[in-house]
């Protein structure tokens, strides 16, 4: 609901006191947006609700209430329609009082949020020593553009990385590291070991074929736990190795996080059991220590046990959760706290936050919240994969979006007969394929899978990051072409909406603020980006139908504002999506 709307049903609600008396001072108004722009921008509904309470028919309750109502500082007079709709159109002068109002601020209007919270989002979360792969793509784009719209709302976001930086694997790992690099153990340097993913592949072999092997690998983690030097340090090493790949996929997304992997809730993990076992949660199941779960239920419809620690003494992922959960709400303050991945994880998001709530962990102003999204499915509409069957290493998909905006610039380069610095063409053709990439994930409804496909989310057509960079670019480019400073338009400059097209366009202007409003609620970044692509689309029918550097004042001034503000919404609104813009392309 945007402030417009806000106002409308506090009127609407005082009229139905004014009219039927105190009881109905929570009766809601039922204030929606017009099925049709024929009837105006919304339409209230609650006449015919009350019908039946009131015993009246529903027009001549709705003439009651239009009787009582007064917005003839916001509508043109209320109309009533059909069995009982009572529209409301908005004034033009009210319009245009909004969007002057605006034009000069920099967040457009944008209110910060009431109650400003520390929040957390968990996102990206790649494992050491293994692929960073799509999926941990979808969670960084996703969770970023989360953070981004949370902090611009006014939020203090904490982005965690929740880095897969512990675990059995690391035994199978150290000992192999042992075995090919043993100078590794001692050098106090790090050491290059080249591809990670291939030096796992080995380990993981030299595991699979020989006992010896996986006995050392078991004492490996044995030391490693125990903290024995040389052991941390080998670990360190391999952590080091992958953070360093890991920063190149952040630096070309410009992505920020804060590294608090899985190893630092290591000291926490005895107290999580501990903790439980108080509760009287605490069960054990063939000697593993476990909590049972209210529906889940395995294949034999007996109920499920989230397990906590292993027969062996070992704890897992899901201890890590909780004793992460118990940090970030005591230690962080948090109060709200995010997790980011593929909707796989549905089932262990909701079992452990069910046993933080049965163990009376979550206080009830803490909100918890998994953000689950789908696959990335190659354009056979199978798991992505490259041509050779291998998983895509991120580094060459983003590449590989980078290359192609990169032939995609030049070959229009030539067509125009236009001719760009190196420099130029470089950084245009990184931002619209990063921004492609981003934004072809961000687009879809994060729930379902989508297909990767270079082709469409490069094209200048379509719901696409080029199209809306291309609206933005368009419209600096007026600026060049009429030798316009945007920011100094002259004192008398006012917006005044004539045409059906200005009005379209400046309406969903004003709509920004309730888009975001959304998506810090329901954490759902399309919502933000069809509205970017409904900007670009009324700004492009604008545009074609209204003449800007070629009309007369003051229309001209007051179209140039238009423009203005349709670029800044663009900037403002791709810039939450972790979108830059470039002012040619
Ligand atoms: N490292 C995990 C993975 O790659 C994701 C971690 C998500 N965050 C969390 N708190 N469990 O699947």
């Amino acid at each position: 609901m945007n402030a417009t709307q806000e106002q409308l049903k506090l009127k609407l609600t005082q009229a139905l006191v004014a009219a039927f008396g105190e009881d109905y001072t929570s009766t809601d108004p039922i204030l929606v947006s017009a099925s049709n722009p024929k009837f105006g921008d919304y339409q209230a509904n609650v006449a015919l609700s009350l019908s039946k309470k009131l015993g009246k028919q529903p027009r001549i309750i709705a003439a009651e209430i239009v009787s009582n109502l007064d917005v003839s500082d916001i509508c043109e007079p209320p109309e009533i329609a059909g069995p009982g709709f009572i529209n409301l159109k908005l004034q033009t002068s009210y319009l245009e009082a909004q969007l002057n109002a605006i034009q000069v601020d920099d967040r457009l209007g944008i209110p910060t949020a009431t109650n400003p919270q520390r929040q957390i989002v968990d996102f990206s979360s790649p494992n050491i020593a293994k692929e960073m792969h799509v999926g941990h793509l979808r969670s960084t784009i996703i969770g970023d553009s989360i953070a981004r719209i949370l902090e611009f709302c006014g939020h203090d976001v904490l982005r965690l990385n929740h880095v897969g930086d512990w675990g059995t694997q690391f035994g199978m790992l150290i000992t192999y590291l042992r075995e090919v690099y043993p100078e590794a153990l001692t050098t106090a340097n790090a050491l290059d070991i080249g591809d990670l993913v291939n030096f796992y592949r080995k380990a993981k072999q030299r595991f699979d074929e020989d006992p010896v092997f996986q006995e050392t690998s078991r004492q490996e983690v044995v030391r490693l736990q125990a903290g024995a030097e040389d052991t941390l340090h080998a670990w360190k090493l391999l952590c080091e190795q992958s953070r360093q790949e890991f920063q190149i996929i952040y630096d070309l997304l410009n992505i920020k996080l804060i590294e608090r992997g899985e190893s630092f809730y290591n000291p926490l993990l005895p107290k999580v059991v501990e903790n439980l076992a108080t509760t009287g949660l605490l069960e054990s199941s063939q000697g593993a220590k476990c909590v049972f779960l209210d529906g889940f239920t395995n294949r034999e419809g007996n109920p499920l046990p989230l397990i906590v620690q292993k027969t062996d003494g070992g704890y897992n992922y899901a201890t890590t959760d909780l004793a992460a959960l118990g940090y970030r709400i005591q230690e962080d303050q948090a109060k709200r706290i995010v997790y980011v991945t593929d909707e796989g994880q549905s089932n262990h998001f909701a079992q452990f936050f069910q046993v933080a709530r049965k163990a009376n962990w979550i206080p009830e102003d803490v909100e918890l919240v998994h953000v689950p999204f789908g696959l990335v499915l190659g354009e056979d509409g199978k798991k992505f994969k490259t041509r050779s069957g291998d998983t895509v290493r991120l580094r060459d998909l983003l590449d590989e979006a980078i290359n192609r905006a990169r032939a995609d610039i030049e070959s229009r380069l030539q067509e125009d007969g236009r001719v760009e610095t190196e420099e130029f063409m470089q950084n245009v053709a990184e931002v619209v394929g990063i921004s492609a990439v981003k934004y072809a994930d961000l687009s879809q409804n994060r729930t379902s899978s989508y297909v990767f496909s270079y082709d469409k989310m490069l094209s200048l057509k379509g719901n696409t990051a080029p199209y809306l960079l291309y609206a933005y670019v368009r419209i600096q480019g007026i600026s060049r072409q009429g030798n316009i400073d945007f920011t100094n338009l002259g004192i008398n400059r006012q917006i005044l909406l004539k045409e059906d097209a200005e009005l379209t366009l400046a309406k969903h202007l004003l709509q920004l603020d309730e888009v975001i409003k959304e998506v810090e609620q329901d954490l759902l970044p399309n919502r933000l980006c069809d509205y970017l692509y409904q900007v670009s689309d009324k700004f492009n029918k604008f545009y074609e139908n209204c003449p800007v550097l070629k009309s007369e004042e003051p229309a001209r001034t007051s179209r140039l504002m238009l423009c203005d503000l349709t670029a800044k919404t663009l900037k403002l609104g791709l810039s939450l999506l972790g979108i830059k813009v470039v002012e040619r392309m």
